[in-house]
């Protein structure tokens, strides 16, 4: 017999279904009995006790379905400690659902910060499990996350259609592309897309640079330049800012993100007309690629056996092709961003792409 909790946090992707899925089939193959309980909208639903014990039949049927049957919300990790408004302890209160559940393991599916909190809960005596789950692909300790190629799809979709509209307009077109502080997401939908110039938190840029590769385009006969901007890219100025020079700056921002920073600033100093496309949450909505299902499946049953072999504790990755229990505790804390030095990168620039660098 089994009892396993499951919860989905944090930002929501395409594949979260593929993978409770993937876990509760591997699970129900070879466990005589199984109770699943699925704690609503994240760990809002263990800490006020929200669920519903679930069968095999609520997994049927959704390999394909984006977002999560069992809701999603954000808990900040950093007021996980901190009492709710009617001074309840959310850490207290999430053992207790446990234990009164006498639950195996908790199998929780989210980006860093669930992380953080999945690594709290295993060092406050819990059986837990965390699936890694982000667009950003920005998890330590695993090559991919689920939901960055379904991402990818969607950011790359916007860009091609961008090209074809900057193309009859003659127009220089920035695309923002999600990815919160780091730049995978910008880096494989803008390479995968043609993007001219890619601009990414990791390599802060200079706008002289900028506007000096869309001028070289324009002398090239090229009549629009399409730039793929990360929400989190940052000027060589302002990287050079201290954190508190900073939160200065942001406190009088004029701007409702970079994107319109960098568009405002090459109309001024060069006089070209630019548009912004914000494609937004799209990038984390829909269907999950073929590539995530299969991913989600793998991760899952991986999760699964985990679980039969009572190997608690761990995050399940996907590293060189195979799946790989890799202790929380290395892990929880820690940023993957990309390497400005990277082949990817180098070959990127080979080929005349601008970094803003
Ligand atoms: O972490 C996933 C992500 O989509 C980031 O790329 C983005 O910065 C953030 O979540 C947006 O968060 P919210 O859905 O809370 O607006």
């Amino acid at each position: 017999m089994k009892r396993i909790g499951m919860l989905t946090s944090g930002g929501d992707c395409q594949a979260l279904n593929a993978a409770m899925r993937g876990v509760v089939k591997g699970l129900s193959h070879n466990v005589d009995e199984l109770e699943i309980y699925g704690f609503y909208n994240g760990y809002k639903g263990l800490i006020y006790g929200d669920y519903r014990l679930l069968t095999s039949k609520d997994f049927s049927g959704i390999l394909t379905k984006g977002g999560t049957i069992l809701g999603s919300s954000r808990q900040p990790f950093k007021l996980m400690r901190v009492p709710d408004e009617n001074g309840l302890d959310k850490v207290e209160a999430m053992k207790q659902t446990y234990h009164k559940l006498k639950l195996d393991c908790l199998v929780i599916l989210g980006g860093n910060g669930t992380q953080k909190t999945a690594n709290l809960l295993r060092e406050e005596g819990l059986n837990v499990i965390h699936l890694p789950k982000t667009i950003d692909n920005d998890i330590y300790g695993t090559d991919i996350t689920f939901g960055f190629y379904s991402a990818i799809n969607v950011a790359c979709a916007a860009i091609d259609c961008i090209h074809t509209t900057a193309a009859s307009h003659n127009r220089v077109f920035i695309v923002e592309v999600m990815g919160h502080k780091v730049g995978w997401l910008t880096l494989y939908a803008g390479v995968a897309s043609g993007a001219d110039i890619i601009l990414l938190p990791e390599i802060p840029y200079d706008i002289d640079k900028v506007i000096k590769a869309i001028d070289k385009r324009t002398r090239d006969g090229k009549g629009f330049t399409i730039l793929a901007v990360a929400e989190g890219a940052i000027s060589k100025e302002d990287a050079a800012l201290s954190k508190k020079e900073y939160k200065e700056k942001l406190k009088n921002y004029k701007y409702p993100s970079v994107s319109y920073e960098i568009a405002d600033q090459i109309e001024k100093r060069s006089g070209t007309e630019v548009r912004v496309t914000v494609p937004g949450h799209t990038q984390r909505g829909g269907t999950p690629c073929p590539y995530d299902r299969a991913l989600c499946t793998r991760l899952g049953a991986a999760a699964a056996q985990a679980i039969i072999d009572e190997d608690y504790g761990y995050m399940i990755a996907m590293i060189n092709d195979k799946t790989k229990r890799v202790p929380l505790k290395d892990v929880a804390g820690k940023l993957k961003t990309v390497d400005p030095d990277c082949q990817m990168i180098k070959e990127a620039k080979t080929i005349g792409i601008s970094f803003g660098d």
